[in-house]
């Protein structure tokens, strides 16, 4: 029970990477507090949660949106009297080439992606500062460092996760807050089920380990960091990519 009296609170979590994270934080001792906009499944979330016998709450909460940030993490706070973990998971896909992109799918993935991450973390680390201790993990992804033609608002927005990560880390070390990137390749989601078997196949060929990753793949790599695995490991990106990425 690596994260016992831990208070995790992971965005995203109704599905596919972040249900998954919430489910092995919640396995490994953690109380989690779990967002979503979806809440039909963030509530299933929240019920496998406390079936391992943790507690958990479901908070209605866009993370593009400071003020909703403030709120989920203020109860969060107020439910579990602590906030420990904080895992940055909730993320969409506008796709397009780049003479093609609507300003507007720019603007909603960065408003996600990147802008989530920052009104989730400022709102965290406001209260992780007093308390001295926090962990932070953001799912970035391997488009974030490699780029991928039509995904430019993706991999713009997750490149900045990654900048942000470091600067995250750098602000709060002294502080015993730790902040890290778990950046994945393509792992087994209804995100990457839209695509076509033939682009799946031909993704698997350029994978070294020759095959998709799963949720779980991801969900080992981030109790690691947030567990004391991670106690002097800040500002790193950890990759879960099968070798597509070194
Ligand atoms: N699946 C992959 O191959 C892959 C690869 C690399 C990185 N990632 C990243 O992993 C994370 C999870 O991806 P997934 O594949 O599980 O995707 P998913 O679409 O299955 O789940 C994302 C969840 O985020 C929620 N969400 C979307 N916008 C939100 C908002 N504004 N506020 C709160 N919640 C919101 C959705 O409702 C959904 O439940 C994302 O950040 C994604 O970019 C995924």
């Amino acid at each position: 029970m690596e994260l016992k009296d831990k208070v995790a609170l992971v965005t995203g979590a109704a599905q596919g990477i972040g249900k998954t994270i919430a489910l092995k934080l919640a396995a490994n001792g953690a109380d989690v507090a779990i967002s979503d906009l979806n809440m039909e499944k963030l509530n299933e979330t929240a019920k496998e949660i406390i079936d391992l016998g943790r507690k958990a709450i479901a908070i209605k909460a866009n993370v593009a949106d400071s003020k909703d940030a403030e709120a989920m993490v203020e109860e969060t706070i107020n439910k579990f009297g602590a906030l420990h973990i904080l895992i940055n998971n909730a993320g969409i896909t506008r796709d397009g080439l780049i003479l093609r992109m609507k300003e507007e799918d720019w603007d909603a993935v960065l408003s996600v992606n990147l802008k989530g991450v920052f009104n989730c973390t400022k709102a965290a680390v406001k209260y992780m500062s007093k308390q001295r201790h926090g962990r932070i993990v953001n799912i970035a992804s391997i488009v974030g460092e490699m780029g991928n033609a039509g995904q430019a608002n993706y991999s713009a927005s997750k490149a900045g996760v990654i900048g942000l990560t470091k600067t995250v880390a750098r602000e709060f070390a002294s502080r015993d807050i730790t902040c890290n990137a778990v950046a994945p390749g393509f792992i087994e989601t209804l995100m990457t089920q839209a695509l076509s078997e033939k682009v799946r196949e031909e993704l698997a060929k350029q994978i070294p380990m020759g095959k998709l990753g799963a949720p779980e793949d991801v969900a080992n790599a981030v109790l690691f960091l947030a567990g004391s695995g991670g106690d002097y490991i800040t500002g790193q990106v950890i990759n879960v990519n099968g070798g597509m990425y070194m």
